[in-house]
């Protein structure tokens, strides 16, 4: 294994997920099945590996739902922390453990990084000014406060964040707050909180960050560049809330920690009780050992909205700690769409991984298949009923399903399912096909171990429809009249290919690796083994791995989708901008548009509207200043596919030469919102 080869063991988490809601495709794409499918490979590569994750059940996420619910956080956290451990379970992510931070190893280990912390001196106490709800006598968490933005006037924006137009905010910058509690103006009260002086650890994280440069994806390198340019500050790490651990200080009481200070500790805590339960030491897979050869390589799968709390808040607690590990890589995706549109909990626009089990049984492989073939690896990506169906009928079954099944009938067929041979084991007698299995073995990994599961999924694909090519010329089904001996070659050598198929196949589609394992009647293998058939091994039945997808089942999701949009829409009424005066067709094709992904973004000094970005257009990086910073952070955007006007005129703007246009779909409100292709397409892809 490249670069990854040198660590003796592995600690690899993904995101806790929020106990407040069940799970849908978009979570599964995002940090779920890329972490596992790496997972499982580091095991058959025989590592020392331990795969972490757990419910993140503190923070204001929780109690809202209660509310809305009309229940307690408590029974909040029990529901959904069941629901969503039963659904990772049915699609086989493979965790060794899912645990749960409401847990007291978890409350403890928190408290415990706190005081550390605290007793350190790491701390600044500051009090400050913070909404209050008078009528229930509490401050108010960010999220219980919503208000007008100040960006783009939508008024259901949060304290932390507007959800229209993806600005962070801070509760104070609203218009007009509201607390979502009383629904009366909040008062602002000061209050004093326990702050991570992150200005004091930039120099640092420049440096650990820098050094990541080719190393991480563009898009998470390019994010935490983006953060660190527009300087940190100091973060509390204590709330005011009911909800969560307290903070360990005689003086602050009824304070808790703040969330994301205790969700990632979180990984720890896990990992302390998978010790306890398998007999290990835990601080191996977490702790700088004596030695740094024998220090774990950790590794962080998530979604690219929790890029800043694990590339820098997490790091800086863990150097202010001390004894910890850093994280080698946090291979972060980019979002999954749904059918044109984002996914959205909120608006009920989802594929929930408990309904999707529930009108589509024993097809979790099938979701794995698709959901690998898309995922957002370097920008946002879609998942679309059509193109599911599409997928399962012209790959799974078509290719795959057809191929072991061709052979297997073919091996009942002419000898009973009965493999006979003249020697002890039988071999592959195929140089050609010995060495193009061998190529794409090694093409798996290299894909494998630089986090691009979309092309080592093909990869294990090829090896199927190196099959079917192979199959169709050796043509057994006519030898065996005319040359009995090379048909037997021929369909011994296509078992040996679909051992080494299923063999590869475990990674992404466990269950029908075992499946193919259960036919070719073998035990499963790691990547160092290969299945031997001895003569006289008899085959078990051949039972069809995929079926058909119709169009009358995904019709039904289609327009379930249709009809919550429905129920969710709002009614709006754009007032459409009247035609332009017809142009010729010279005109249009003298324009060079293409689509290009942005690389960089900063705010333009001294101006409200402009972000520089750099923008790679597939010809080129150039620089393109933009009007969009009202409507965009210019860390959300970072790895965003759009589309730009390549050959307008360089010009100059605020002392920067920028070369080209980025096209933007604007409503009659202003909301501007970037053109992109429905599906991923190479940078410098001509758009006419
Ligand atoms: O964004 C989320 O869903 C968070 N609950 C992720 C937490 S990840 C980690 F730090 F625990
Ligand atoms: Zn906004």
């Amino acid at each position: 294994m490249s670069q990854l080869n040198k660590f003796k063991r592995y600690t690899i988490t993904s995101a806790l997920p929020y106990a407040n809601g069940p799970l849908h495709i978009g979570h599964l794409a995002g940090a779920y099945l890329p972490a596992d499918i790496f997972v499982r490979y580091l095991r058959l590569m025989k590592k020392d590996v331990v795969y972490i994750c757990g419910s993140d059940e503190h923070g204001a996420a929780i109690t809202i739902k209660a509310k809305k619910e009309g229940t307690t956080p408590q029974a909040i956290i029990d529901k959904y922390h069941k629901q969503i451990k039963d659904s990772f379970e049915e699609f086989g992510i493979s965790f060794d453990i899912y645990h749960r931070t409401s847990s007291a190893i978890h409350h403890d280990l928190s408290q415990e990084f706190f005081l550390n912390l605290y007793e350190k001196g790491e701390f600044i106490e500051k009090y400050s000014e913070q909404y209050y709800d008078e009528d229930f006598d509490q401050f108010l968490a960010d999220r219980y406060i919503t208000g007008t933005c100040p960006v783009c006037s939508y008024d259901k924006a949060y304290g932390d964040q507007c959800e229209n137009c993806g600005t962070s905010l801070n509760p104070t910058d609203l218009i007009d707050p509201i607390s979502t509690l009383s629904s009366k103006k909040p008062i602002l009260k000061p209050t004093k909180h326990w702050y991570l002086p992150l200005d004091k650890y930039q120099p640092w994280l420049e440096k650990w960050i820098d050094e990541k440069e080719g190393e991480w994806k563009v898009n998470v390198f390019g994010q935490c560049r983006s953060w660190l340019k527009s300087g940190l500050q100091p973060r509390s790490m204590t709330r005011d809330l009911d909800w969560g651990i307290d903070v360990p200080l005689e003086e602050a009481k009824g304070k808790k920690l703040y969330v994301w200070m205790d969700a990632p500790i979180g990984y720890i805590s896990a990992t302390k009780q998978w010790a306890i339960d398998k007999g290990k030491d835990w601080q191996k897979y977490w702790k700088k050992q004596a030695n740094t050869e024998d220090d774990a390589c950790l590794m962080h799968f998530i979604g690219k909205d929790n890029i800043v709390f694990h590339c820098i808040i997490f790091p800086a607690i863990l150097k202010a700690h001390g004894d910890y590990i850093l994280p080698q890589n946090v291979p972060a995706n980019e979002f999954l769409n749904l059918e044109g549109d984002k996914l959205s909990t909120s608006r009920n626009h989802a594929v929930w991984l408990h309904e999707y089990l529930q009108e589509l049984p024993g097809k979790q492989d099938e979701l794995r298949y698709v959901l690998t073939s898309i995922l957002p690896e370097t920008s946002d990506s879609e998942f679309t009923w059509k193109d599911y169906q599409a997928r399962v009928n012209n790959e799974l079954v078509a290719i795959l399903g057809n191929y072991v099944n061709r052979v297997m009938i073919l091996m009942h067929k002419f000898y009973e399912g009965k493999v006979e041979s003249d020697t002890p084991t039988i071999k592959l007698t195929d140089a050609n096909l010995d060495k193009e299995i061998g190529n794409y073995y090694d093409e798996l990994g290299k894909n494998l171990e630089s986090y691009r599961f979309r092309q080592a999924l093909q990869s294990v694909m090829d090896i199927a429809r190196l099959g079917n090519r192979y199959l169709t010329e050796q043509e057994p089904w006519k030898t065996i009249k005319s040359d009995p001996a090379a048909a037997k070659a021929a369909l011994h050598n296509s078992l040996i290919l679909i051992g080494h198929l299923a063999t590869c196949l475990q990674p992404f589609l466990p269950a029908t690796a075992i499946k193919i394992f259960g036919m070719l009647n073998v035990d499963a293998v790691t990547f160092d083994q290969e299945i031997e058939f001895a003569n006289g091994h008899q085959l078990n039945a051949a039972a069809l791995l995929f079926e058909k997808v119709e169009d009358e089942v995904i019709d039904i999701q289609i327009q379930k989708l249709a009809d919550k949009k429905k129920a969710s829409a709002v009614v709006q009424q754009p007032i459409i901008t009247p035609a332009k005066a017809n142009i010729t067709f010279d005109h249009f094709v003298g324009m060079d548009i293409r689509t290009g992904t942005i690389l960089t973004a900063e705010k333009v000094a001294k101006t409200k509207k402009l972000l520089k970005l750099t923008i790679d257009t597939g010809i080129d990086e150039r620089t393109v200043v933009s009007g969009i910073a009202e409507h965009y952070e210019p860390e959300a955007i970072i790895g965003k596919q759009v589309s730009i006007l390549v050959n307008l005129e360089p010009r100059e703007i605020k002392g920067i030469m920028s070369q080209g246009m980025i096209l933007m779909a604007e409503n009659a409100e202003g909301k501007l919102s970037f053109v992109a292709p429905a599906i991923d397409m190479p940078n410098g892809s001509v758009i006419r």
